[in-house]
């Protein structure tokens, strides 16, 4: 199949939430499982000071919007996954790079622009491949930066365009914009209705997409359903539950990209290990305690947290569980940039158990993998998570995760104690500190008992790999092929 894969991010170069990771880990096992993938990326400067080599192209792309001629210079380049790139560049638009990708970005003109070129210039290159004879069969967009491409491809060409496929990775996010955006994209106001890309008095990109896309997949099954309830639906469960019942959203668990997460091969672990034995994790447990300055005693639990600080990642919730988790005597690590409040929150339960507890900010990745390699259990406590990708890790690594029951942490986490046999975590039932101190309270005393080395293993022993997610999702471009040509 010839798929083209249209994100704003990809890690590791560019990256802000966890949706970089499954653009570059899905889009290679896709060519893994033989398909040609190719894909469409502003030009950030971070890709190319990556090592990343790309050419530019002697045409560039010439749109026209709202009457004024836009030249688009495109680069062609190869990941070493086999991945083909093509990346846009309009002087002054991608140039700020990936910390303009998040969440602040809304309401932003200049963010509706920027994503706007770039969704025509998607368009563009979908109908050039068309004219060449070559076309892409589908057409996969992720979140709301992306979600204007299944909507323009639909408006201008009608019929003879590709499947596209739309997947959510946060519902949260959804481009909203005033509705002047609509004249920075060259869209007259005939577009500014509710069956189209008004939302609400706003224009809203994410809208847009869903109601256009052939198929729209979320990254787990329970977030699937969740995003079909006004509490989880962020105003769109109208329109995905009329989305859902012609065409079903299907929920795909990420997968994670073994070459990167693997203990036994990860080049930033001072020891390397797997679910046969575990002995070197705890080699990875002192280096990294001597690396924080922390007691070195493998036997004392190490609990650590790795993300954005943020509510929606439950960063409140940990600061007020703090002092109450350091009243035992574990070690816990909180690695994460963020919300102010909540930092300062942080700041003061560290700094009353200074031998015991440490905040570091946002951590590079190798340290996070090292973190992850020497933690015994990794806090996510998210109020909401779509799919979730730190409990992956965690469990990768050997490390139980403790998480809230919500979406992707629900379908990746099995509660210890509710299953003897098959547990794979523990599982909390309230979005709040209490709930999350109970669940903490509870992983720390299955640490002490005969089971902790056995559930060690079978957290490692996870099929987490992106084969099987990857094969799925090749059945919804099908199936997404077979309704746009019925
Ligand atoms: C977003 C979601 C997260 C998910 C990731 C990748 O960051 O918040 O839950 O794992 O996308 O799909």
């Amino acid at each position: 199949m010839d798929i083209l894969f249209v994100a704003s991010e990809i890690a590791p170069m560019v990256k802000v939430t966890g949706l970089a990771d499954v653009v570059a880990s899905l889009s290679k096992a896709l060519r893994l499982l033989g398909h040609k993938v190719t894909l469409a990326l502003p030009r950030y400067p971070g890709i190319e000071a990556s090592g990343v080599m790309i050419a530019r192209r002697l045409t560039p792309l010439v749109l026209t919007i709202g009457g004024e001629r836009v030249e688009v210079t495109v680069f062609d380049g190869r990941l070493g996954s086999g991945v083909e790139l093509v990346l846009f560049d309009v002087p002054g638009l991608f140039a700020e790079g990936p910390s303009r990708l998040a969440d602040e970005d809304e309401g932003d003109l200049a963010a509706a622009r920027r994503y706007g070129v770039f969704a025509l210039s998607v368009v563009e290159l979908v109908r050039q491949r068309a004219l060449a004879g070559t076309p892409f069969e589908v057409v996969h967009a992720h979140d709301w930066p992306s979600a204007l491409v299944p909507y323009l491809l639909r408006d201008r060409e009608g019929d003879a365009r590709p499947a596209s496929v739309l997947t959510i990775h946060d519902l949260a996010r959804q481009g909203l914009f005033p509705r002047e955006a609509l004249r920075l994209i060259g869209l007259g106001d005939e577009h500014f209705q509710p069956s189209l890309l008004e939302f609400y008095g706003k224009v809203s990109f994410l809208k847009a997409g869903l109601l256009a896309a052939d198929a729209i997949t979320t990254v787990s099954p329970t977030y699937a359903r969740e995003i079909l309830t006004p509490e989880h639906g962020e105003r769109l469960d109208g329109v995905l539950a009329t989305r859902a019942k012609e065409h079903e959203i299907v929920g795909i668990v990420n997968g994670i990209d073994y070459a990167v997460y693997n203990p036994m091969t990860d080049p930033a672990l001072p020891a390397r290990y797997d679910a046969e034995d575990t002995t070197n994790k705890a080699r990875c447990k002192s280096a990294l305690l001597a690396e924080l300055g922390l007691p070195i005693d493998i036997e004392r639990p190490l609990v650590v947290s790795v993300g954005r600080i943020s509510p929606q990642k439950g960063g409140d919730l940990l600061a007020t569980a703090l002092p109450k988790i350091l009243k035992s005597d574990a070690c816990v690590v909180v690695a994460g940039a963020g919300d102010r409040a909540i930092l300062t929150k942080i700041e003061a339960a560290v700094a009353k158990a200074p031998e015991r507890a440490r905040l570091l900010g946002d951590a590079a990745e190798p340290l996070v993998h090292r973190l992850f390699a020497a933690a015994d259990i990794v806090v996510v406590p998210s109020r909401y998570e779509p799919c979730g990708l730190v409990q992956l890790y965690a469990q990768r690594y050997g490390a139980l995760p403790v998480a809230y029951r919500t979406g992707g942490l629900l379908d990746t986490i099995v509660d210890c104690d509710a299953a003897l046999e098959t547990g794979t975590g523990f599982l909390y039932d309230k979005p709040t500190s209490t709930s999350l101190l109970g669940a903490v309270q509870r992983a720390l005393a299955a640490m002490t008992s005969p089971r902790w080395p056995g559930l060690r293993r079978r957290v490692m022993r996870l099929d987490l790999g992106w084969d099987r997610p990857a094969r799925r999702y090749v059945h919804v471009y099908r199936s997404a092929i077979t309704k746009r040509t019925a």
